[in-house]
């Protein structure tokens, strides 16, 4: 078989691609709440430095992997470890990327089928129902019964898990880089109004202060490791995506311009939606001492939406607020999809219908048990691996084992590999080609052979330990 790969139709392509798989719940739903969690400021510094010391290096890795193979993550490895030691365990860390977006992805389409069901409450004025009643701070049970139903939660789960697939199924240029052209630019359209309107409000100062004042003395270890781990989750790395990605990439366009773009890109919408979010609620809070902001990981579909009924023409802006989280889910399940399925393309030659209608349906039925496990059915959601109460159910132990396991396991041995069985040549050739190097290669070279694999595996060895990081 000789099937032409697909190829991004310019540099553009690439980078709204990458740009969207990076961009998603981590940054609006995710980071908010950690930042909340873990009191602004001083995590918010750590956080960047996380994403410069260690997330840049290992995405300059994974692109110029992928870029080099022009193959699937698994087909990658094998390819660049022929005749290396290890040669014939390395394809194995493509394997570990194939399995872990088969389970990202099975669980991240339940939480982004959510914003369907906000999207239709917000325009139909139904925002207020998460109140105990129309008037109270106190949130009601509205969103533990939608979690708890399991009809609903598969129907929105099915609709996105659809979307997904559907745009997959069109391919490369045709499919996945065509939305991505028009929904990152409209995301980010979407995020700068919604910025414009938090500033009106009386809480943008405050929230402001709560992000870029820090208090080193708040900072603990674990704040540390939190904000390390998540510098993985947000650019979408450990797992081969950008990998994937970058093996449709064209060998004149530059691997640092691309990778320093979306990092940049992916870091102040993440800045952003707090900005917005803080906003809104610290106004909440000056209107109304006693209300509740409550740091919980579901602040997005419980508190928010309560604060948005409650400000003036807030119907219409969380409507917009919610298309932009769909939009932005959107575009990372795409990339989650696209990793399995260019395994099965390369590595099976099958068709990319074959492909993605077979691994889409796969991950579709193994995707229901998170959905209906989140309160639905009993023995699902009873399920709990670990113990502790945040990785209780199907859903939770998947989340825990992908995000605290899964892709720092990868990323560990994707900067291994590139660090210290890739040699000093190939790397700089791939880094090179397209020219414009804006980090200098040893700087990038000792980033990835000590700083990145030094910073993981403390990430790793945390979790061994059993500490609470997230
Ligand atoms: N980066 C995505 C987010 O921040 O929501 C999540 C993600 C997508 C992780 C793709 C890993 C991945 F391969």
């Amino acid at each position: 078989m000789s099937q032409q790969r697909g190829q991004w139709s310019g540099r553009l392509g690439f980078i709204l691609a990458a740009a969207g798989s990076a961009v998603g719940l981590g940054n609006l739903w995710k980071f908010p709440y950690i930042t909340l969690e873990n009191n602004g400021g001083a995590f918010v510094l750590v956080y960047i430095g996380a994403v410069i010391l260690v997330g840049l290096p290992i995405m300059f890795a994974e692109v110029l992997l992928g870029r080099r193979a022009q193959k699937d993550p698994v087909g990658t490895f094998r390819l660049l470890s022929a005749g290396k030691p290890g040669a014939s365990l390395w394809p194995g860390v493509g394997i570990l990327g194939v399995i872990t977006g088969f389970i990202i992805l099975s669980y991240y389409s339940v939480v982004a089928g959510w914003t369907i069901r906000y999207i239709i409450m917000a325009l139909s004025g139904q925002l207020g129902e998460l109140a105990t009643n129309a008037d109270a701070n106190v949130l009601g049970n509205f969103f533990g019964d939608f979690l708890g139903n399991s009809t609903e939660q598969a129907v929105y789960y099915t609709l996105f898990m659809g979307a997904t697939i559907g745009v997959v199924y069109f391919g490369v240029a045709n499919g996945i880089e065509r939305v991505a052209k028009i929904l990152v630019p409209v995301l980010f359209i979407i995020l700068l109004a919604l910025t414009a309107y938090s500033t009106t409000t009386s809480g943008f100062r405050e929230a402001l202060h709560f992000l870029f004042r820090p208090n080193f003395s708040e900072l603990t270890t674990g704040s540390i490791l939190e904000a390390l781990g998540h510098s993985f989750f947000t650019l979408s790395l450990g797992m081969g995506a950008m990998l994937t990605y970058g093996s449709y990439m064209r060998k004149q366009d530059s691997i640092p311009k691309a990778v320093v773009t979306i990092s940049i890109l992916d870091t102040v919408i993440a800045i952003l939606a707090c900005i917005i979010m803080f906003s809104i609620i610290f106004t909440m809070q000056a209107i109304q001492p006693d209300f509740e902001v409550g740091k919980s990981s579901t602040i997005l579909f419980t508190t928010l939406p309560l604060v948005f009924y409650k400000l003036p023409g807030g119907g219409f802006i969380s409507a917009v607020f919610y298309l932009l989280v769909a939009f932005a889910a959107l575009t990372s399940t795409i990339s989650l999809m696209e990793v399995v399925s260019s395994f099965a393309i390369d590595e099976f030659k099958w068709s990319r219908k074959r492909a993605v209608l077979t691994m889409g349906s796969s991950i579709f039925v193994f995707g229901l048990l998170s959905a209906v496990s989140l309160g639905g059915n009993e023995t699902l959601s009873g399920i709990n691996l670990i113990g502790r109460e945040s990785t209780a159910g199907v859903f939770g132990t998947l989340d825990y084992l992908a995000t605290n396991w899964l892709l720092p396991l990868g990323g560990l041995l994707i900067a291994l590999f590139v660090g210290w069985i890739l040699g000093r040549a190939e790397t700089q050739e791939e880094l090179e080609e397209g020219h414009g190097l804006l980090v200098s290669y040893s700087t990038w070279r000792f980033l990835i052979k000590f700083v990145a694999p030094l910073a993981v595996g403390a990430i790793i060895v945390s979790v061994i330990l059993g500490a609470e990081y997230q």
